[in-house]
């Protein structure tokens, strides 16, 4: 058994989409990464011995689905957010978040329909509904004395002009923001008085700073519940993205069944991903130490950002955050063309950030980064943003 203490991956023979890819892209041997929502941390020692275990059986067929992986999911909902379910009928899996959204929106809507997101949120919400010529409908978080609220009159605006489902993200991407039971209640108000299906994206749900609570929009209530999908993936919380792997909850059978159809359509309803219920039942069942371990340590790194660029760099400001692995940082007083800022940060300090301007309206001027890494790259990281910020307000942008 390996100690459940938060480790750094070995670099050495890895090829990961974070670091090796793009150091391979860009050829600079000093490159930082704070993109890709991966972590650089080792999964939990738990989940890694229940995969060798399975590996060393030397069996990767197809798997029958056993009912711990439901026991064990329905456990860790009642656990997490006093939500409980009937895990054999109303859980059903898929590859990935993305493939499940698709799913949805394949069975729910046609061509055209359009589907309500609160902007800024992660870039494939918006392509993953325009590659798939749904319309998506914007509608934007307010940003105000450090914190961000929802345009509730706008978003019943949004939803009552036709849209078919509202694209939930919680804990949010990349605000950093688990969603609260009262604002929960107002959005699910809203979609029933029009008559909206609620898909929501809790797959960051695992990352919650210390004495933060989830909720799951559809454990506030059952009406709620008959109207929602929700999607969920050990992927971000226990850096298990490459196992490809995740699962939704949906109470009401009809919408169960509208969602099992469109697996079915793509032959995803036959066989399922054995070492990604195997990292699953791990990570619900053995894992909460590390977990708590890891959120306390991102937090720490979240409180380092904000106070560096408090005092380091007037004018800038890390977003308070309760969730995530994301800081939002608001570069807005540079007055950089927003498309540049990430451009500009990876040629000038070789560092790797995502651009606020990919994530809808309101993310202008705003970069983020990826704190689940060493607080070694961190405190480089935050240097070389310093050394960016100096540079240019002395070129006369602010
Ligand atoms: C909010 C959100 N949902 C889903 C995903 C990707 O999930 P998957 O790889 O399972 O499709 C990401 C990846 O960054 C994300 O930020």
């Amino acid at each position: 058994m390996r100690d459940s203490h938060l480790h750094l991956a070995a670099a050495e023979g890895l090829a990961r989409l974070k670091w090796e890819w793009e150091e391979e892209r860009t050829h600079y041997p000093d490159l930082l990464g704070f993109g890709t929502a991966d972590m650089d941390y080792m999964c939990p020692g738990p989940m890694l011995d229940a995969l060798s275990e399975v590996i060393e059986k030397g069996h990767l067929g197809y798997p029958m689905v056993r009912d711990e992986f439901y026991d064990a999911i329905h456990d860790h909902l009642l656990s997490v957010a006093g939500w409980d379910i009937d895990a054999r009928t109303s859980v059903a899996q898929n590859v990935g978040i993305y493939t499940s959204a698709w799913n949805i929106i394949e069975t729910l809507t046609k061509p055209g329909d359009r589907i309500t997101i609160l902007t800024p949120v992660h870039m494939c919400f918006r392509s993953l509904i325009r590659l798939n010529d749904r319309v998506a409908i914007e509608c934007p978080l307010v940003y105000s004395n450090g914190k961000y609220s929802v345009d509730y009159q706008n978003l019943e605006a949004c939803l009552a002009s036709g849209s078919r489902i509202f694209w939930l993200c919680n804990p949010h991407n990349p605000i950093g923001h688990a969603w609260k039971r009262d604002e929960l209640e107002r959005m699910a108000e809203l979609c029933i008085r029009h008559d909206v299906v609620i898909m929501s994206d809790d797959v960051y749900s695992g990352l919650l700073f210390p004495a933060t609570a989830y909720t799951p929009i559809a454990s506030l209530d059952r009406q709620v519940s008959e109207r929602t999908i929700t999607m969920y993936s050990t992927s971000k919380s226990y850096n298990s993205t490459g196992l490809r792997h995740s699962f939704i909850v949906a109470e009401n059978p009809e919408l169960m069944k509208l969602y099992t159809d469109s697996l079915q359509r793509l032959q995803l309803a036959y066989g399922k991903n054995i070492l990604g219920m195997t990292a699953t039942i791990a990570a619900y069942r053995k894992c909460g130490a590390w977990l708590d371990e890891l959120n306390a340590q991102i937090k720490k790194n979240h409180d380092y950002l904000s106070k560096y660029f408090h005092e380091n760099m007037p004018g800038a400001a890390v977003v308070p955050s309760d969730s995530t692995y994301f800081a939002w940082c608001d570069m807005r007083a540079l007055g950089i063309p927003p498309r540049q800022l990430s451009y500009l940060i990876e040629c000038e300090e070789h560092m790797i950030v995502e651009n606020g301007a990919e994530l809808g309206k309101g993310g202008n001027g705003f970069i983020r980064i990826n704190l689940a890494t060493s607080e070694k790259n961190l405190r480089e990281g935050a240097s070389r943003l310093r050394h960016f910020w100096n540079k240019h307000s002395e070129g006369g942008c602010l």
